[in-house]
């Protein structure tokens, strides 16, 4: 029998002895931890990297050698804040980031928790967790729209069982902030529990001024990703917090961001680099995490730091550095050979030991089985019910109304207007009322709705979009008639976007995957989404990302109106300004 150091003296001459599957010589390292570019080799078995350096003792016939001479070899990126269901899914992203050199996506859960609940979303995170790309999570304290069922779903049990997942890594992000600052007990509590598992607590703190960053940064929060300018990335550094730094297609504000790099001279070791949730289009035509670092580059970056802010700098923020963010022994093998630092599309991706992807093309679709387990095709509705035309229209016995509209003053910000309209037999009428919407948030089995108006969002007869952070059906058009078909239609597809014109579809996309996202690649998305900005943009919409406007009008953050669950609401007053109502339908 073996004694436990005869044991332990074996498996280090096994260890010698190993052989590497895959061993990649002739290239210049990318050592992210001395900052150095160094010729050197490095062996991989398995999913790890097993050895670097100048040996090649390591390579039998049986391993795989690939000579890399003249190229660049740097650590796969890491994305450290990202949404994978703005119509695009975990898969369909996955593989998109994944051909551009992201090997690491620190994902969102609310859209996915708030459709599958606890249980079955920690059996979708197992069953990502083998794809070739490594998923993990951070997950929401607190939804992003008042839900009927906030209370029991986001508990503080539930939320205690998810964070002991190893899977998920950090809370976040609080877009609550200001319950930071009166000391919310339930969000206190579950910062606290956050930290005895050892893992991050992720903010959002957009728009908050330096005095609430004091309290926001001593309540715990310790990273942001909602600075929008220079100074307010300056102040959150400074504050202690890890900065992500935002290039989206809502917010192109990176090159402006970096100026606290390339002005005021900062350290980079806190400095992450994201694009957050952006359009199918923005990845289609410009790239994921490649493109943020060619901008970081152009904007005269150190190009060796520009490459530990998306490698490094986030594996260190998550506490998993031993594990991701360079290339050294015991770490996965996300490896990328690049023509040379000044072109961040790789050339070839290795991710977890294995060839993903060549000239950016992926060699192989992600082994995904199917959806059917975590979106059943006919669980868009839980009953059989149909919108009505009158549904839509606002009733009053008086002759006319002061109504509290919502108007767009950018795809995602808003103003109250309180508008008088005249009314005809009982409902408000919008005849001779140029660039008024009806508008209404109601509920996808049919239990409420929410009426209101919206202005500034362009004419259209009638349309409506389950493809909104409250998981309900949006609802806009100047024809009640057209709104309710629009829905109808929502419903029959099992969840899309759709607009009805002169009684017919005039425009369709489908999202079956719970009414937010498609099973179809980022490229096919691209065009559904360039075809509703032409689609919208013909009937008046002013502004380029459509989809913002949908996913934020429900919201309960952004100034100054929303329509939700609660009804009309005013933000910064916390005032419903015009109440939802109950459906008998
Ligand atoms: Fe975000």
């Amino acid at each position: 029998m073996n004694t436990k150091n005869e044991t332990s003296q074996k498996e280090a001459h096994d260890l010698k002895k190993a052989k590497a599957d895959i061993f990649l010589t002739g290239g210049i390292v990318l050592n992210v931890y001395s900052g150095e570019l160094l010729k050197t080799n490095i062996a991989i078995k398995g999913e790890r990297i097993w050895y670097v350096g100048p040996s090649s003792d390591v390579v039998s016939k049986d391993t795989q050698v690939l000579d890399f001479a003249d190229k660049v070899l740097v650590p796969g990126y890491i994305d450290p804040h990202f949404h994978p269901w703005f119509v695009y899914n975990p898969i369909s992203f996955g593989e998109e980031a994944c051909r551009l050199g992201t090997t690491t996506l620190f994902c969102d859960n609310l859209i996915f928790y708030m459709l599958m609940g606890g249980r079955l979303f920690e059996r979708f995170m197992d069953s990502l967790s083998g794809m070739p790309i490594k998923f993990l999570w951070f997950c929401r304290a607190v939804p992003q729209t008042p839900m009927v069922t906030e209370d029991e779903l986001f508990s503080f049990e539930n939320l205690e069982r998810l964070l002991n997942n190893p899977l998920v890594q950090s809370l976040g992000e609080i877009t609550r902030w200001q319950e930071l600052l009166k000391g919310n007990q339930k969000i206190m509590e579950m910062i606290k529990a956050t930290k005895k598992f050892g893992k991050r607590v992720d903010g959002h703190t957009a728009g908050a001024k330096y005095e609430d960053l004091n309290i926001i940064s001593r309540s715990g929060v310790e990273s942001c990703h909602e600075s929008i300018n220079a100074e307010e990335a300056l102040e959150r550094l400074r504050l202690g917090f890890h900065v992500i730094l935002r290039e989206s297609s809502l917010r192109r504000d990176l090159s402006d961001l970096l100026r606290i790099v390339t002005e005021n001279k900062v350290l980079t070791d806190r400095i992450m680099l994201t694009t957050d949730a952006s359009s199918p289009l923005f990845y289609e035509e410009f790239g994921a995490t490649n493109h943020v670092l060619k901008i970081a580059i152009k904007e005269g970056i150190d190009p060796i730091m520009a490459y530990r802010m998306v490698t490094i700098n986030p594996a260190v923020y998550f506490g998993m550095d031993h594990e991701l963010g360079g290339i050294a022994p015991g770490r996965y093998a996300d490896i990328l050979a690049l023509k040379d630092l000044f072109h961040p599309t790789p050339e070839l991706v290795i991710s977890k030991g294995r060839i993903i992807a060549e000239h950016s093309n992926l060699l192989e679709p992600f082994p995904w089985e199917g959806w059917e387990a975590f979106f059943p095709s006919a669980s868009f509705s839980r009953r059989d019910w149909s919108a009505k035309a009158h549904l839509f229209q606002i009733a009053s016995p008086k002759k006319s109304l002061t109504f509290p509209t919502i108007k767009l003053i950018n795809p995602v910000i808003t103003r109250i207007e309180c508008v008088d309209f005249i009314m005809k037999d009982g409902l408000l009428d919008l005849d001779g009322k140029e660039g008024f919407c009806f508008l209404a948030l109601i509920n996808r089995h049919g239990k409420w709705i929410t009426n209101g108006i919206i202005q500034g969002f362009g004419m259209v007869e009638g349309l409506a979009s389950s493809f909104n952070t409250a998981t309900e059906i949006l609802a806009i058009g100047r024809e009640p008639e057209a709104m309710s078909a629009a829905v109808n239609r929502v419903l029959e597809i099992n969840g899309g976007i759709v607009a009805i014109e002169d009684g017919k579809v005039a425009y369709e996309f489908p999202l079956p995957l719970g009414g937010m996202m498609s099973d179809v690649s980022v490229r096919r998305l691209a065009r559904k989404d360039m075809e509703l900005r032409e689609f919208l943009s013909k009937r008046g919409y002013p502004y380029d990302d459509p989809l913002y406007t949908f996913i934020f009008l429900p919201n309960d953050f952004l100034p100054d109106a929303r329509i939700n669950y609660r009804g009309i609401v005013d933000i910064r007053n916390n005032e419903v300004l015009w109440e939802r109502r109950g459906l008998e339908n």
